[in-house]
């Protein structure tokens, strides 16, 4: 049987609109491409994780609307378990307009998290046994911050490992830490939660140090192009990035990272492993537009970590 994971989070239609530059503020700008496709990271890091080869149960909220509907199909399409999808039929299904910089790839986001904003603590307790049935739980901050915490609680009351890949960057509180097994933040976010400026390796190293204190199991800072850094209380290891061709959309790149983290670490794989294994499945999502609609198949993350 494939391993089982559950991911809590928001999905939304990633809006992504491809132009030179930001328009200023009263000006209208042409756009070079545009792509409606499937967004949100909970819901791009279960795409990413039943892809690579998890059984993954997605909880979420969405709305009666045509947004929805390309949730339902989606999780159809990928065998993902849409039993906590829940329907809201008073808010909308979520949104992101997604900028991208069409001469360096770039992005800037902006989301609404809609229908999954109103997510509440007990429709998270009627979600539990999903959890409880699951190797490995996986939250993001889209989702409102008490929602998280309760995900978070039920999976430690069941014995399930948690990850927390903490996006969009704010600061937390200081009492979310101890309920995390795995950090997994880039280095803006990582900056967020910690007091200093995040902008090397060395610095990436302190701020694991810092969040490890603070009573996570282990943190994964993720670097971009330049890999990932995993640090735990006996361990600091540097984990390159995988090329896999042409960079032509980063965003989503973290989804895809996280999803397949979760996989590996749900197979039973070591944990520098499955930071290689998360580093590939992210290597391959930047070479191919879109966020889920780029992630790969477990067979293409299998090659280009055999062949690299
Ligand atoms: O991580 C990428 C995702 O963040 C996009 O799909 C967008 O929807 C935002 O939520
Ligand atoms: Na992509």
């Amino acid at each position: 049987a494939l391993p089982k994971i559950a991911i809590q989070g928001v999905f939304v239609a990633d809006l992504a609109f491809r132009a030179a530059r930001l328009p200023m503020m009263g000006e209208t700008l042409l756009s070079n491409g545009f792509k409606l496709g499937p967004g949100g990271k909970g819901s791009n890091q279960s795409v990413a994780a039943a892809r690579a080869g998890a059984d993954v149960a997605f909880i979420t909220k969405i709305g009666a609307d045509p947004f929805g509907e390309m949730a339902r199909g989606l999780y159809a399409a990928e065998g993902i378990d849409s039993g906590h999808v829940l329907t809201d039929a008073q808010r909308p299904t979520g949104a992101a307009f997604i900028f991208i910089d069409s001469r360096t790839g770039e992005n800037a986001i902006i989301i609404e998290a809609g229908a999954a904003a109103a997510l509440t603590e007990a429709e998270m307790e009627a979600a539990a046994p999903a959890i409880a049935g699951a190797r490995i739980f996986v939250a993001q901050l889209e989702l409102p911050l008490p929602v998280v915490r309760r995900g978070l609680e039920i999976a430690r009351r069941h014995g399930v490992t948690t990850i927390l890949n903490p996006a969009p960057a704010m600061a937390l509180p200081d009492d979310l830490y101890p309920l995390v097994d795995y950090l997994t933040p880039n280095e803006t976010e990582a900056e967020s939660l910690v007091d200093f400026a995040v902008d090397s390796g060395q610095q990436a190293e302190r701020a694991a140090q810092v969040l490890l204190a603070k009573g996570v199991g282990a943190v994964v800072v993720t670097l971009g192009a330049k890999g990932a850094l995993l640090k735990n209380r006996s361990e600091c290891i540097h984990i390159p990035a995988f090329s896999a061709g042409e960079v032509v959309e980063t965003a989503g790149a973290g989804d895809a990272f996280n999803g397949g983290f979760a996989l590996a670490l749900a197979e039973g794989r070591p944990v520098a492993e499955a930071v290689r294994f998360g580093c590939a499945v992210a290597g391959i999502s930047v070479t191919r537009p879109g966020t889920a609609p780029s992630m790969p198949r477990r067979d293409e993350v299998e090659a280009l970590l055999r062949n690299a």
